[in-house]
């Protein structure tokens, strides 16, 4: 039965894969409210398609962004229920200029498909999706119950989801959770996630004056919020990158030798940094691994700043206000309230004279770590080795999912982190990709962990 179903989505790989074209080519940009409409087609072809595969699927209203509900029609209580969750929604694609196509134009190069949310995370749950729909239309059944939460928040922290889950209880019952929304090392080396990062984020302004003002004729009697805020900013981190924030590292889990030693036998270190992101050297605190650091301790970073003239040509003035955008990675036990205080009153100290400082947009979801031994987890071990032919490696994510948290929390279930794409795809970035080959294995995965469940 497995091997026919498989058999089935080799022969479907064309349409699957004009599907998964079709779908990128929708803009769902969750963050720029100039594509509310787009994230809602996204939303709707979606859910069209989950009719297609076979489920009953509905556009569910929440506070922002709709969420994406399907089930099986077929439920069987004697069964288990995996529960599959991924977001419909996607980063902004911007600076257009750096990609070599556009990025709602998708396009297939050497076996790559080129598209914003390819890998993040159109491709990955589409192919659940996919491994569905090659079931019931195989098999007419499938091997255990299945239902769909695909959401259009995520890329902007998942505000209403939580509300939402609170909500429907009943509706998402279930024995675990899937998620595919990060990255195997390569076509042949699986990764199950067990722990993510959290995320504490807010806006700083910097104000020194009422407008911008001539900067000859204030130049020397007026501070700048520019040089106020590179200041405020420089004092948050000491030249090897850690944080000087006091009491920025109090709850941090520590890790023990023996998960050092096992952090230490995934093959990923400096040089891979550098040929992924063209950096001149891995950078940040000397006491921890590349490993550890992108994994088990939490980080402090700029996402933007701006403030005065940047138009073309120059604008002699001192501007009135300076910007900054700021998120923090957390670990395990670190609460994001207490890490954007602790943050917010460092700045605050460190403001000169001459400047007052503001902060807004204050918002956060905590880390996770999610159980291995779980029965249902195992199943996707199982199903990864099948795939890929070797044992995933255990790994901790940087990235943040933050239904995980509320999964966690509000449903108590086992949570199984298999990712289908490769840790080259540029998410967030340009030349946003996602592998042919990375489709069809998804596919292949999901149709496998359905059959060991
Ligand atoms: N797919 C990522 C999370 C991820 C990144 C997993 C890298 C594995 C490897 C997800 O879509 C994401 O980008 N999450 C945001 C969440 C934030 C907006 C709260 C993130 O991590 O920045
Ligand atoms: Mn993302």
């Amino acid at each position: 039965m497995l091997n026919q179903v498989l058999d089935y989505a080799r022969t479907q790989r064309d349409r699957y894969l004009q599907d998964l074209l079709e779908y990128l080519a929708i803009p769902s940009v969750s963050a720029q409210p100039e594509h509310a409409r787009d994230v809602k087609m996204a939303a709707l072809w979606l859910s069209e398609h989950l009719r297609d595969a076979g489920l009953r699927a509905e556009v569910m209203a929440t506070d922002g962004h709709p969420v994406v509900y399907a089930e099986w029609s077929g439920h069987d209580h004697h069964r288990p229920t995996v529960l599959i969750y991924g977001h419909y929604d996607v980063q902004p694609a911007e600076p257009f200029e750096l990609w070599q196509s556009h990025p709602f134009q998708p396009g297939i190069r050497d076996g790559y498909i080129y598209a914003r949310g390819a890998d993040d995370n159109k491709g990955q749950h589409l192919a659940h999706v996919k491994a569905v729909a090659s079931y019931l239309r195989c098999e007419g059944t499938l091997p255990v119950n299945v239902k769909f939460l695909i959401e259009g928040e995520e890329e902007i922290g998942s505000p209403n989801l939580g509300k939402f889950i609170a909500a429907h209880h009943d509706l998402l019952s279930c024995d675990c959770v899937m998620i595919s929304d990060g990255a195997l090392f390569t076509l042949t080396q699986p990764a199950l996630t067990y722990g993510l990062r959290g995320l504490a984020g807010f806006e700083v302004q910097v104000r020194c004056l009422d407008r911008d003002v001539h900067s000859g004729h204030y130049g020397g009697n007026v501070q700048n919020p520019a040089f106020a805020l590179a200041h405020i900013l420089a004092s948050l981190k000491d030249a090897h990158g850690r944080v000087t924030v006091p009491g920025f590292y109090d709850d941090v889990r520590p890790l023990s030798e023996e998960e050092r030693r096992a952090i230490a036998r995934v093959p990923y270190g400096e040089a891979d940094v550098m040929r992924e992101t063209g950096a001149l050297q891995a950078f940040g605190d000397p006491a921890f691994t590349v490993n550890e650091r992108k994994g088990a301790r939490p980080t402090l970073e700029v996402n933007g700043m701006w403030s005065g003239y940047t138009g073309p040509g120059s604008k002699t003035i001192i501007p009135a206000t300076a910007h900054a955008k700021i998120t923090c990675r957390l670990v395990p036990h670190q609460q994001p309230e207490k890490v954007i205080r602790l943050v917010e009153e460092a700045m605050r100290a460190a403001t000169p004279a001459g400047a007052t400082i503001t902060f807004s947009e204050e918002r956060g979801t905590p880390a996770s770590l999610v159980e291995l031994d779980a029965a249902e987890v195992q199943a996707a071990v199982r199903a990864a080795q099948a795939t890929y032919g070797n044992p995933p490696f255990y790994v901790l994510e940087g990235g943040s999912i933050p239904v995980v948290h509320e999964f966690q929390t509000q449903l108590g279930k086992p949570i199984a982190l298999l990712g289908f794409g490769l840790p080259d795809d540029n998410i967030h970035s340009p030349d946003e990709r996602f592998a042919v080959a990375c489709y069809e294995k998804g596919i292949e995965a999901s149709v496998r962990f359905l059959a060991e469940l």
